[in-house]
């Protein structure tokens, strides 16, 4: 940062101004404090724990009364302010107004940053202005809804998954059967990756790994990768000095290979026009989509992972729920996701955990230029150029005021299908009640339609299947570039007769 900048914020700190505009100003969170969950910035002893550092921001806030106790700001160091919002009229309007046109917001590469050196920086989900803009126009279209659900080819795709799907939980109900007992202990995290993955590879690329290469390379490669790209996040420095020490350079060698050689296969379905290649209508080298694919692989299998582990994981908590899915799907053999008359309550099941435990929990931006920014009611603040923005869609989404029992029926931390049922009655529709589980605007999820299919499939075959019980009695959440069960979805399963 220049000298001059770092001066002014450091003045400007420390005479304690504000360096937001607006009628709606957000309050500032200070370095240091007692009695808070944690520090309210990422250190080597809690950047483990994202959840409870933006926690922190919001200690004291059920005191305090305004839209500032929703928007905090921390600005210390000499360095540009940091604004974290769990308001969801500011969390609109601020996605909204990021793109590539003069003054809007860019999406925040700081976070990412580990992300990029793994997959290269010209990825849609890293790249920003123009260079995003074109990203998009080449890989929007195989995204598509009006794509995947075009009739021949949903039915294609729904076949296929369905079979995967039903192979995979076929061997688990194998398992169970030799060892002839009535209920089999599982962790269900691992098998539901290997599903997600072996959807895109095989499905979508028109790859054609098999099951043990998937679940023993492929698998633990990318996992390895994701943690690892945390890790580089934070700390790159000091994590590589590490590696040089413990050898883990080795094993990050071999990972690293391993993701390329799976970056290969899903690309070398391109000339054949293998799954859904043919959609991809541009002659541009393999090497320009090259980290869009690692992005797709990487990303799509951490959130529909995250997705479908929650979904299960909810379920696995409550039978009633678990009862009204199974009698949806019992003899259902069409899902559209975005058709609610077909399985209402499996629907409501997956709005309700993407809005209780989003699977990205906080979406990061960046103000290029001072912006000022304006809700629907008619709010406005003043972001400063430089400032870091967090949307932080967990805490969002738990605020007793913008979700609570007032609005929608339920206490905001519970997790309550029937909201969903009370808001329609009441004439909420989703498009009032944004969970931003998908993001919103201009950069909103292209994948939103091949995610939901993906996960209504597995999770509506798994209640097909199976019954199943959460083996302990409250399920905690682990966050690193998605969120988890911490249990590992640990869950006893039981045939269906
Ligand atoms: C079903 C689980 C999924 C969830 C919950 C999810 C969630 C999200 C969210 C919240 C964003 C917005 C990020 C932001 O605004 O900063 C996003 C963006 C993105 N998602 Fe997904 N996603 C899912 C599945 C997928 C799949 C299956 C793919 C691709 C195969 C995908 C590819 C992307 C990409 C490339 C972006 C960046 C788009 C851009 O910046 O223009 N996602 N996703």
């Amino acid at each position: 940062m220049h000298s001059f900048t770092w001066l002014r914020h450091l003045s400007r700190q420390m005479f304690g101004g504000n360096p937001f505009g607006g009628n709606c100003l957000p309050t500032r969170v200070s370095l240091f404090g007692s009695g808070r969950p944690t520090s309210p910035v990422p250190l080597p002893w809690n950047y483990k724990d994202p959840l409870r550092i933006f926690q922190t921001f919001y200690a004291g806030a059920d005191n305090e009364e305004g839209w500032g106790c929703h928007n905090r700001y921390l600005y210390a160091g000499g360095i540009s302010p940091v604004l974290v919002s769990r308001d969801p009229g500011m969390i609109k309007a601020i996605q909204a107004m990021t793109g590539d046109k003069p003054g809007q917001f860019d999406r925040d590469t700081s976070p990412t940053a580990g992300i990029a050196r793994a997959t290269g920086e010209d990825s849609l989900l890293y790249a920003n202005g123009a260079l995003w803009r074109r990203q998009k126009s080449l890989v929007i279209k195989p995204f598509s809804r009006g794509n995947l659900f075009q009739l021949h080819r949903f039915e294609g795709f729904e076949k296929t998954f369905r079979n995967t799907v039903a192979k995979r939980l076929d061997c688990l109900r194998e398992r169970q059967l030799e060892l002839g007992k009535s209920k089999l202990l599982v962790e269900l995290d691992l098998e539901i990756k290997v599903i997600m993955l072996e959807m895109l590879v095989n499905n979508f690329f028109g790859g054609s790994v098999g099951y043990d290469e998937l679940r023993d390379y492929h698998v633990p490669a990318v996992v390895y990768l994701i943690d690892h790209m945390v890790r580089d996040t934070v700390a790159p420095k000091s994590q590589a000095m590490a590696r040089l020490f413990t050898g883990e350079n080795r094993t990050l060698g071999r990972h690293r290979e391993a993701f390329a050689a799976l970056t290969d296969i899903a690309l070398a379905g391109r000339k054949q026009k293998l799954g859904s290649w043919a959609e991809f209508e541009s002659d541009v080298p393999d090497s320009a989509l090259r980290s869009n694919i690692m992005v797709f692989l990487a990303g799509a299998m951490e959130a529909t992972t995250s997705f479908a582990s929650w979904a299960i994981s909810h379920l696995s908590h409550s039978p009633e729920w678990q009862s009204r899915v199974y009698e949806e799907v019992k003899s259902m053999d069409h899902y559209d996701p975005d058709d609610f008359s077909g399985a209402p309550n499996l629907n409501r099941v997956l709005e309700e955990t993407l809005r209780l435990t989003p699977s990205l929990y906080f979406l990061p931006r960046r103000a290029t230029a001072d912006t000022l920014v304006e809700t629907t009611d008619g709010r406005t603040m003043l972001i400063p150029r430089g400032t870091h923005i967090r949307l932080d869609i967990w805490h969002a989404n738990r605020c007793e005021e913008f979700w609570g029992e007032k609005v929608t029926g339920y206490p905001a931390d519970q997790f309550a299908p029937e909201r969903w049922e009370f808001m329609e009655q009441k004439g909420l529709s989703s498009r009032e009640m944004l969970h931003f589980g998908f993001g919103y605007g201009p950069r909103f999820c292209p994948g939103r339609s091949l995610g939901l299919l993906e996960v209504g499939l597995v999770v509506g075959a798994m209640v097909k299947l199976f019954r199943f019980e959460a083996v302990s009695g409250r399920t905690g959440a682990v966050a690193g570039v998605s969120t988890k069960p911490a249990d590992g979805v640990r869950v006893e399963l039981e045939l269906r007769s």
